[in-house]
């Protein structure tokens, strides 16, 4: 009796499971266009009210007092902040670890010792994105408009925001009796579960690959639109559709996909989403991967990267487009204004940097020293950072100039962990050090960056 009741449970919970991924009618349906055009969004009255609730924005805390000393003025290592008030700057960090790390607190990114220490990865890559978010409100409002962006639109009290990508694992060869499935036919979420290329991602928001399915000529041109890519293009669009909770029909009228005048407008926002996503993960988040441990990277050793869905979670604007980033002012302009920062800081304009025997780890106690130089890039958004590695006059010359080389890519690497731009940074060739008279290179396991 037992085991048939067992069997029985097993088997509805199974039908379960498999049903959960359908939708169970009736669904309703609102009309975006004109009567008859089948311009119809549907959605499921009843996963709607979850998806409400997942999307809500936190409340923001009252604003601080805009006077009084300021950040930089009192803490030491404030690199894109120093300009806000203390209570400011308070709030803001308050504000960053209920967004980020609401259970692990401040220490997720700081060493409790010495809050100016810089040796936490998360603490880096925060930073990085302070930068990211106040680009994004910035410099993208063709996209997020007013409305702008938080950390919590993309992080939502995860230290890993939970919609992310990563270039998927090459297939092994002959894994498979089927043979090559030439990155398709394995039903994938990022496609909603359709055969189609299963990476719609690293082509277009990544790379800048054409989106379309059709030549704008009638005989063959050019090879924009071969099989492979129109199938790549009906993936991007599922993923368009899923990440927003919405119908093909939000953004084409589809009896013409490629038509631009009868789409609805926010296919022309959408256009730009695509650009912009594709720039945050080229300019902000790939520059990042030396700083992230192993342990945050996927297969292929890439770093977790933003899609549409990142911020949009399934909605058609993030957390119903609630504006949430006009109450913290410090993401939404770029520039940190230098009057806040430390007059001597700002001065700084070259930076010496020592490493061990054979070594091309910048230790920490040097890295700190790179903080000055960070802070007069960031004062002066025009100037670059020139790096170069010197090496010793004895020893084989090759190996001497790789290590030097491998020496300066550290330091660039840390420059740019610390949100300078990578065109920002010049690396010159690696120089012989000058011997003193007795002919010893005490400073050959230097580099130096200079600021131009
Ligand atoms: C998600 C990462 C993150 C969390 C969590 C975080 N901070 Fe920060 N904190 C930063 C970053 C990044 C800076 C540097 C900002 C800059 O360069 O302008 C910073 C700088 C500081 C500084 C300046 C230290 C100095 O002397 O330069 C203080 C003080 C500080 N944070 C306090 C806090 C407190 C208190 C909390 C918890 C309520 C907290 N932080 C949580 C990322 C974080
Ligand atoms: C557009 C989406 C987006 C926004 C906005 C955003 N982040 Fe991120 N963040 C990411 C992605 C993607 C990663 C990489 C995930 C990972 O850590 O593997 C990440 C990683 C991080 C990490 C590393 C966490 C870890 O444990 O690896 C920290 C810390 C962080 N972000 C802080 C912030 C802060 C602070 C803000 C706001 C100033 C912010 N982020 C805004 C997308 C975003
Ligand atoms: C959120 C808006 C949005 C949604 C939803 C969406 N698309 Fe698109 N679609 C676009 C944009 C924007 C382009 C043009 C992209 C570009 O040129 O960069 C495009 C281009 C296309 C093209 C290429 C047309 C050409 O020029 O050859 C096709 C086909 C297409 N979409 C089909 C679909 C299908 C099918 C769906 C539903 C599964 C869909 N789209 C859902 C925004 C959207
Ligand atoms: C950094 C976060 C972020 C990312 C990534 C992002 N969006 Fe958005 N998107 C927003 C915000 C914020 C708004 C709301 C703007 C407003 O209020 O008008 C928005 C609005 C939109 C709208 C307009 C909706 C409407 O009803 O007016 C469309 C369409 C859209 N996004 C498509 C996309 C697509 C497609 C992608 C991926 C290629 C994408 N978004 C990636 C933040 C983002």
């Amino acid at each position: 009796m037992r085991v048939l009741l067992t069997t029985a449970l097993a088997a509805l919970l199974a039908a379960t499971t498999l049903l959960a991924g359908c939708e169970r009618p009736p669904v309703d349906t609102v009309q975006r266009g004109y009567r008859g055009t089948g311009m119809e969004l549907v959605y499921n009255p009843r996963t709607a009210v979850a998806v409400a609730e997942a999307n809500q924005a936190p409340a923001a805390t009252e604003a601080a007092s805009p006077d009084g000393p300021k950040a930089g003025q009192i803490y030491k290592n404030l690199q894109l902040l120093g300009h806000l008030s203390i209570g400011e700057f308070t709030r803001q960090m308050a504000a960053i670890t209920a967004w980020i790390s609401p259970k692990e607190g401040c220490n997720y990114c700081h060493v409790p010792e010495n809050l100016a220490d810089d040796s936490k990865y998360t603490k880096v890559v925060a930073r990085r994105m302070i930068q990211m978010t106040q680009h994004i409100n910035a410099d993208w409002k063709p996209h997020v408009a007013a409305t702008g962006v938080t950390c919590y639109t993309c992080h939502r009290g995860n230290a890993v925001p939970m919609n992310v990508w990563f270039a998927p694992e090459p297939p092994r060869a002959n894994a498979s009796f089927i043979g090559d499935k030439a990155g398709q036919n394995t039903p994938l979420k990022t496609v909603g579960l359709s055969s189609l290329p299963y990476d719609p991602f690293g082509p277009y928001l990544l790379g800048a690959q054409t989106i379309g399915v059709g030549g704008a000529t009638a005989l063959p041109s050019e090879h924009v639109a071969s099989i492979v890519q129109t199938e790549q293009t009906y993936g991007l669009m599922m993923h368009l559709s899923a990440g927003l909770g919405v119908n093909c029909t939000y953004c084409h009228n589809t009896r013409n996909f490629k038509e631009w005048d009868g789409s609805p407008p926010q296919r022309t926002t959408a256009w730009h989403g695509i650009r912009m996503t594709r720039d945050l993960n080229n300019q902000y988040i790939v520059p990042l991967t030396a700083s992230f441990p192993a342990t945050r990277l996927g297969p292929t050793g890439d770093v977790a990267k933003v899609n549409c869905a990142t911020c949009h979670q399934g909605v058609y604007k993030p957390l119903y487009g609630a504006p949430m980033a006009k109450d913290y002012p410090a993401l939404l302009t770029l520039e940190a204004p230098s009057d806040g920062l430390p007059a001597p800081l700002a001065e700084a304009q070259r930076s010496v940097l020592y490493f061990g025997v054979g070594s091309a780890v910048l230790e920490a106690d040097q890295a700190q020293g790179l903080s000055t130089v960070v802070a007069t890039l960031v004062a002066q958004p025009r100037a670059r950072a020139s790096i170069s590695g010197y090496h010793s006059a004895s020893g084989e010359l090759s190996a001497n100039q790789e290590l030097a080389k491998q020496r300066a890519f550290a330091v660039r690497d840390s420059l740019v962990g610390a949100g300078i731009a990578p065109t920002r940074v010049v690396l010159d060739k690696p120089l012989v050090a000058e011997a003193n008279l007795a002919g010893e290179d005490p400073a050959a396991r230097r580099v130096e960056v200079t600021v131009k």
